[in-house]
Order: C-alpha cells, then sequence, then structure tokens
C-alpha cells in the first residue's frame, strides 16, 4: 500500500487502539527514557505513549493522515511528527537509544534494508525493537497482511539480528476479539564497539 491508501484507510476511521501494544509496551516501559524514533508510526500510538513515560520521540511515516491522528491526541506536542517515506529518511547524526518497528510490512529486502541502516542509527548499547505480523499468521492466525512476501518470520529478520546482541527473536502469540494472532519479535542491542552498520544495497 502507497501513502495515499494509508490516508483513506486513516480518514475512514481510527484504525490503531489508542494506547501501546501490550508486547511493546512489557518490553520498554521499564527502560530508562532516552531518543526514539518510530518507524511507521502510523496514528502514533506507541510514539504517544513513549513521549508519556520521558521519551524524547520522532514519529515518521508517510501517511499525513495518519500522523494528523496522531497530533491532534492529548500529549501530541510532545512527539516531533515527520512525514516522510521511511525507505529514503534519514535522522542524521543522532546517537538513538531506541528505533521502534511497529507492523510495518515491506517487501523483504526493503525491510532488510531499512532496517539495517535503523540499526546504524543507534548508539552503542541501543535497541531495535521490531514486531509485525508473522507469515505464519496466515496459516495459524488470524488478521494482519494476507500477502506473505510482506509478512515477517525470525528466518526473514535474522540478517538483521545478526547485526545486534539479541535478546529476543521469536514468534509471539497476541490475543485479538477474533482469535489468535502469530507476529514475529526482534529485540536487539547494538553492540559497544561495533562497527557501522553496512550501507544496503
Ligand atoms: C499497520 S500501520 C502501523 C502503525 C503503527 N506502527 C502502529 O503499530 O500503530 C503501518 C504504517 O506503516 C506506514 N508505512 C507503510 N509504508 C511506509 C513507508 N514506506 N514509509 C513510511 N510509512 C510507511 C503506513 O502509512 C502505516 O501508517
Amino acid at each position: 500500500m502507497q501513502a495515499p491508501d494509508w490516508d483513506a484507510r486513516y480518514a475512514e476511521k481510527p484504525q490503531w487502539s489508542a494506547g501501546p501494544n501490550a508486547v511493546i509496551a512489557s518490553l520498554l516501559e521499564s527502560l530508562p527514557p532516552g531518543r526514539a524514533v518510530d518507524l511507521a508510526a502510523g496514528e502514533g500510538r506507541h510514539a504517544l505513549w513513549l513521549a508519556g513515560v520521558g521519551w524524547e520521540v520522532t514519529a515518521v511515516d508517510f501517511s499525513a493522515a495518519g500522523l494528523d491522528r496522531g497530533r491532534a491526541a492529548p500529549g501530541a506536542d510532545a512527539v516531533r511528527w515527520v512525514v516522510a517515506d521511511v525507505l529514503t529518511w534519514d535522522p542524521g547524526a543522532v546517537d538513538l537509544d531506541l528505533v521502534l518497528v511497529a507492523y510495518l510490512h515491506l517487501p523483504e529486502a526493503d525491510t532488510v534494508d531499512l532496517l539495517t541502516r535503523a540499526v546504524g542509527w543507534l548508539r552503542p548499547g541501543g535497541r531495535l525493537v521490531v514486531l509485525g505480523h508473522d507469515v505464519q499468521n496466515l496459516t495459524r492466525g488470524v488478521g494482519g497482511p494476507q500477502e506473505p512476501a510482506i509478512l515477517h518470520s525470525v528466518e526473514r529478520l535474522a540478517p538483521v539480528a545478526a547485526l545486534l546482541a539479541v535478546d529476543r527473536l521469536e514468534q509471539v502469540s497476541r490475543t485479538t476479539p477474533a482469535g489468535t494472532a502469530l507476529d514475529t519479535l526482534l529485540v536487539g542491542r547494538r553492540a559497544a564497539g561495533s562497527p557501522p552498520a553496512p550501507v544496503p544495497r
């Protein structure tokens, strides 16, 4: 889906719950606040929540309609909202404590290229957190995009995990009103003293 498709979807109705995904909240709630980027932030549920607990957050998405909904939410002034394509956007010279990528589904090569660049934006010890629909969700789960080529899996995220000190790389289940959904979760830290991530293809 392109930006106009997402704009239309957001214009139709709010898409996601106001609060953060439970897995993301449980992973991040005990971390000391720092500087974060929420890539493909949508309506900003994670960016708003992070800002509310003290993080300095930049929320990036190519859907102006999605970000506008976030901008209208309480606490929005604490978030920097950026309308941009994550495939070309760059934060500049920053040492981020966190890059969060939740439910962004792109062709596999684009995903690996983007996440590889994102590792390079982290300070040593900074975290990359990726959560999205697992490819097995198509056969054993509910909801989410139905195109296998854009879904995550442990194997598909392995090249990115190889750049990190990995805390979690696994399939996780999520309870939804329609049944159990299957997601892939990657959590890793940029190793101290590690060289910059390789330049993507
Ligand atoms: C399923 S939503 C997830 C939103 C948010 N991360 C969340 O978990 O609530 C996917 C988002 O990815 C955005 N997106 C998809 N491709 C993008 C791209 N190339 N650049 C920027 N945003 C993109 C869409 O506009 C949409 O807001």
